[in-house]
């Protein structure tokens, strides 16, 4: 049997990506175009952004890895075979490095640092009043791999950390105080001063930030978007910034990426943009991972990190 790996990579990420698999993967006959060997011989696909349609016609496929954690494109896309086991990347190194973001972000917002970035363009020598760590809420959204590593940073440099998630039954965060539900959502977002999104996009959280949920914000805080583009209504946060409800927006992912150019959050002085990097897939410590789950799948071992495609996450 075969692996198919389908992803949109340029040849720089081939070249990244290959070896690693290979080095992963020894006993296995690894190829990129599906036409490499008979379909019926494809039965593991490792997949990052398939192009539309690649794992149709697989007929003996048994399992789906993703090498990116969001699966929120795999499950729009109807031609991904809708019985087979799908599973995502859960990566360590991955946590560490959006709780990295997450923490650089959260400093910048609480010392003014984008201001100071601001100011230096303009060579402005003008301190500005700060806050302490323990007087800068921060509100993390999505419990999860990414968040929960984030939210133990956030409280390890000494911010009162909010954490919110779907579920009360998920074990509690050691250092942040839990909530859950969306009844509780509101009274979280009035307290922070600063709201990580850390939620997968399903249709539950698709647009969760808007006109209402910037409301509900405390006036002068800031969001940080490190999870999808799509769970934000774009017209909605630039309206709350431009009214000043709103101090900023950090901005890693974007309904349409990369952001085009003339896109308003480019120039927006009350934006900073990064170009999807929060924790970005480490082929080095990606590829020992997905290896994981075709060794469990050869030798009948429970799959890790399996989604349920009902939820979307
Ligand atoms: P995850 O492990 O699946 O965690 C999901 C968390 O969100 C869980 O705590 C879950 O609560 C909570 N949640 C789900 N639906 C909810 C709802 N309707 N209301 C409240 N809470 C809800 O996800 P992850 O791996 O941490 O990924 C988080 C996000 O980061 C995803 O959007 C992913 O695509 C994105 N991401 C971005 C980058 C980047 O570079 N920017 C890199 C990787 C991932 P329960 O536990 O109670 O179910
Ligand atoms: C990146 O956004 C990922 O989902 O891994």
């Amino acid at each position: 049997m075969a692996i198919l790996v389908a992803a949109d990579f340029g040849i720089d990420d081939w070249d990244a990506w290959w070896p690693h698999l290979q080095a992963a993967l020894p006993c296995e006959t690894l190829v990129r175009a599906p036409h490499a060997v008979p379909a019926g011989e494809i039965d593991i696909a490792l997949v990052a952004n398939p192009p539309l349609g690649s794992l149709q016609g697989l007929s003996n496929l048994r399992l789906i890895q993703s090498l990116w954690a969001g699966v929120d494109r795999l499950l729009a896309d109807v031609t991904v075979p809708p019985g087979v086991p799908l599973a995502r990347m859960v990566d360590p190194q991955m946590n560490d490095a959006m709780a990295q973001t997450a923490a650089w972000a959260v400093l910048s917002l609480q010392r003014g640092f984008f201001e100071y970035a601001a100011q230096q363009r303009r060579s402005v020598w003008a301190p500005r009043p700060w806050r302490r760590a323990d007087e800068f809420t921060v509100a993390v959204l999505g419990l999860g791999q990414m968040g929960r590593a984030a939210a133990q940073r956030l409280a390890a440099l000494g911010h009162p950390v909010l954490g919110w998630q779907r579920h009360d039954a998920v074990a509690a965060v050691s250092g942040i105080e839990c909530s859950a539900g969306e009844a509780a959502l509101e009274s979280v977002l009035a307290r922070a001063d600063a709201v990580i999104n850390l939620l997968p996009l399903t249709d539950a959280t698709r647009g969760v930030f808007a006109a209402r949920t910037f409301a509900q914000m405390r006036r002068g805080a800031s969001l940080v978007n490190l999870a999808r583009g799509a769970h934000v209504v774009e017209a909605d946060l630039l309206a709350a910034l431009d009214r000043g409800h709103l101090d900023r927006a950090v901005l890693d992912v974007f309904a349409t990426e990369p952001l085009p150019t003339g896109h308003p959050f480019w120039s927006h002085p009350a934006v900073t943009v990064l170009p999807h990097v929060a924790a970005p897939t480490d082929a080095r410590s990606a590829a020992p991972i997905a290896a994981r789950n075709v060794f469990a799948l050869r030798s009948g071992a429970p799959l890790q990190h399996l989604v349920d495609r009902t939820r979307g996450y």
